[in-house]
């Protein structure tokens, strides 16, 4: 598949089949994924590959703690958004509403819960970082991210990156014995997407190029 052709096609999936995903094929994916860029050649990402009856328990643990907290998806911004920021997310989650409406869900509960759920995947990434690098090393673990959910799609399967866990990392470093001096900078969904599922004909929309960069010529 052509590289263009895998980034048009490539999208967040929110169901997900049980069909199990081989330790064969994750390895695959993440040796390509790593081949990302990094500063210095660094390479500061770490990898935890949830699977099984480990990745239910950490859906459990999750969702529990979700239910307690009630830490919801948001963007996390430390002061004020721009409008026009605030709004794309706001049109996003408006055309995601028919397909919820559809599916008779309620619509916070689906994102939050199946976020927590990994949505249904039989896997669950989670990428961390040690807290000896500085903020800026937290661009390589996008880098790798766009890579991994990329080459994920490559091979047939479907990805969403999960930020919502993050809110409840002391959990997750609990349950998973992750040490104190790891961050988990983010998680990700994975397995063969349920096409059956309504949402997962959502396809996000995209900001006109224009009002995105300005020219200096
Ligand atoms: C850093 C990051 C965190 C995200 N966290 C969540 C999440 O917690 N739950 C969720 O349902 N989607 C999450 N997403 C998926 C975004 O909502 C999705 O990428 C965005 O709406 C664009 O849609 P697309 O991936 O289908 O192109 C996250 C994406 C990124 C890049």
């Amino acid at each position: 598949m052509e590289l263009i052709t895998a980034i048009q096609e490539r999208k967040s999936f929110r169901a997900f089949k049980s069909d199990p995903v081989s330790k064969g094929t994750i390895e695959k994916i993440l040796k390509l994924a790593t081949q990302a860029p990094s500063a210095i050649n660094l390479q500061p990402w770490e990898f935890i590959a949830v699977t099984g009856e480990e990745k239910e328990r950490l859906s459990r643990r999750l969702i529990k703690a979700y239910r307690e907290k009630q830490i919801s998806c948001g963007p996390g911004n430390v002061k004020p958004m721009p409008k026009t920021v605030t709004l794309r997310g706001a049109k996003t989650l408006q055309l995601m509403n028919p397909f919820f409406e559809e599916m008779g869900v309620n619509p916070d509960r689906f994102i939050n819960e199946g976020s927590c759920n990994f949505y249904g995947a039989p896997v669950a990434i989670l990428i961390c970082l040690d807290d000896s690098f500085p903020k800026s090393r937290l661009v390589d673990i996008g880098i790798v991210l766009g890579y991994f959910i990329l080459v994920a799609h490559e091979f047939g399967l479907g990805t969403c990156p999960i930020g919502l866990i993050t809110a409840y990392e002391d959990e997750i470093k609990d349950l998973l014995n992750i040490p104190e001096n790891k961050r988990v900078v983010i998680g990700v969904a994975l397995g063969y997407p349920d096409l059956n599922s309504p949402i997962n004909r959502f396809k996000s929309p995209r900001e006109d190029l224009e009002t995105l960069i300005r020219w200096i010529d």
